[in-house]
């Protein structure tokens, strides 16, 4: 298997984490490089339901090694807890688990902040997963926040200090909210660090390594359209998820990544507020909602559901360079007697978060389960024509149909995944 990047290509929840884990079958390595707890992977596997946030996907198998690099901002209070609640499931973590000791961790004056920022910005808010990811960026770009690396240095605690006074002094003053006190995020981190020490490093010779001998899986989290330069700004999430992304969060090179692989969910979703130009706000958006369990794997809100935006994929695969598209919950249309397919649309607005001249393609439905599928021959006919449409729209083949949540329920239309 290739070296495989995997992105969403539109706001994120496309269903990287099934895809993941069943490529990380055969893979060396998988890796994160961008965002932090504020993602969610589901998994299902024989019916028993994972979360992962923070830790790579590929962890659930025993042959593959987790990375996380640079890129990624952590908190180690969720770090701690993942790992824990992986061991109640009797997944192993040690020897698998690497971190950068580049990343920049998150404190719980960072989350503060943004919680307290979403209030004060009323109706205008982005939506966050409050856990404080945008506040933690903008400390690693204005160059005063603390990385992994840092705990090992001399004036640590002096650094930490002026960076949470600095926090608690906007708290106060513009916010009007509370500090945070200043001993307890010393002694936590310092309790903290002591227990995930054990996986940071730095990771440059082993990221070398593992994309050397190939099967590598690059774990993109949120999706193409919350990139903080190429999404709906400002409704956006803090990090570059694209491919841009992965390079200054691996400190790879563009050649490492033998393929791209865009994940596309077989209708649109997005979580939080923001410009969703083919959503279906009625009775059907919610039905489809209801069909396809969309409610979001870190917050629990419940997400916005409309057509598939062929618009934003086009724009996701020459952005990321996609080779081919995972289609995932193509089941979750199973009952629809017609399914719309949006075209393209003029500029969006803003404001009124509104857009002109929606063009959509309908088609009949195939109105037939898809979930025991095992071939793509299996699948009716009409649900045949859709993947292919879509094939069409993009000018790029679809290569993987998942058709239900289990690691079974998926078809290979590629060689290089089977
Ligand atoms: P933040 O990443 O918490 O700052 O949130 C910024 C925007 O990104 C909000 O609209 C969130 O709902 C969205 N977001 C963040 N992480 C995810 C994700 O994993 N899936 C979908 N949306 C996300």
């Amino acid at each position: 298997m290739p070296n495989i990047f995997l992105v969403g290509t539109h706001w994120g929840d496309e269903g990287k984490g099934k895809i993941v884990d069943v490529l990380s079958d055969k893979s060396t390595a998988c890796v994160r490089f961008q965002g932090g707890h504020n993602a969610g992977h589901t998994l299902v596997i024989k019916g028993k339901k994972t979360i992962l946030h923070l830790i790579p996907s590929g962890i659930l198998r025993d042959s593959c090694k987790s990375i996380i690099g640079n890129g990624v901002v952590v908190s180690l209070e969720a770090l701690i807890d993942e790992i824990d609640n992986l061991a109640t499931s009797d997944v192993q973590v040690e020897d698998k688990l690497t971190i950068s000791e580049g990343c920049h961790i998150i404190l719980p004056t960072h989350k503060a902040l943004d919680i307290a920022r979403e209030k004060s910005l009323g109706k205008k808010s982005i939506g966050t997963t409050g856990r404080g990811i945008g506040p933690a960026y903008e400390d690693k770009v204005s160059r005063q926040g603390i990385r992994l690396k840092d705990f090992e240095d001399k004036n640590f605690e002096k650094k930490l200090q002026n960076l949470v006074s600095y926090h608690n002094f906007i708290l106060k003053n513009y916010y009007n909210d509370s500090e945070v006190p200043l001993a307890s995020v010393i002694k936590d981190l310092e309790s903290y660090y002591s227990q995930v020490k054990k996986y940071v490093c730095n990771i440059e010779e082993l990221l070398n390594e593992v994309v050397k001998t190939s099967g590598c899986i690059f774990e993109g989290a949120q999706g193409t359209m919350l990139d903080i330069d190429h999404g709906t700004y400002p409704y956006v999430t803090s990090s570059n998820t694209t491919f841009a992304g992965l390079l200054s969060g691996t400190g790879l090179s563009p050649t490492d990544i033998e393929y791209s692989l865009g994940i596309t969910k077989a209708y649109t979703t997005r979580v939080g507020q923001g410009p969703f130009p083919s959503e279906l706000d009625g009775e059907l958006g919610k039905n489809i909602a209801k069909w396809g369990g969309e409610k979001g794997a870190t917050t629990g809100r419940d997400r916005r559901c409309g057509w598939l935006d062929t618009k934003i994929l086009r724009k996701s695969i020459k952005l990321n360079n996609i080779n081919g598209i995972a289609l995932t919950k193509l089941d979750v249309l199973d009952k629809l007697d017609k399914i719309k397919i949006c075209l393209n649309y003029g500029e969006i607005d803003y404001n009124s978060m509104s857009v002109d001249d929606l063009e959509y393609l309908e088609m009949d439905g195939w109105q037939q389960s898809t979930s025991n599928a095992k071939s793509y021959d299996d699948l009716p006919k009409n649900a045949k024509l859709y993947i292919e449409k879509i094939e069409d729209i993009c000018s790029t083949s679809i290569v993987l149909v998942s058709t239900g949540p289990d690691r079974e329920q998926i078809i290979y239309r590629n060689k290089i995944f089977e």
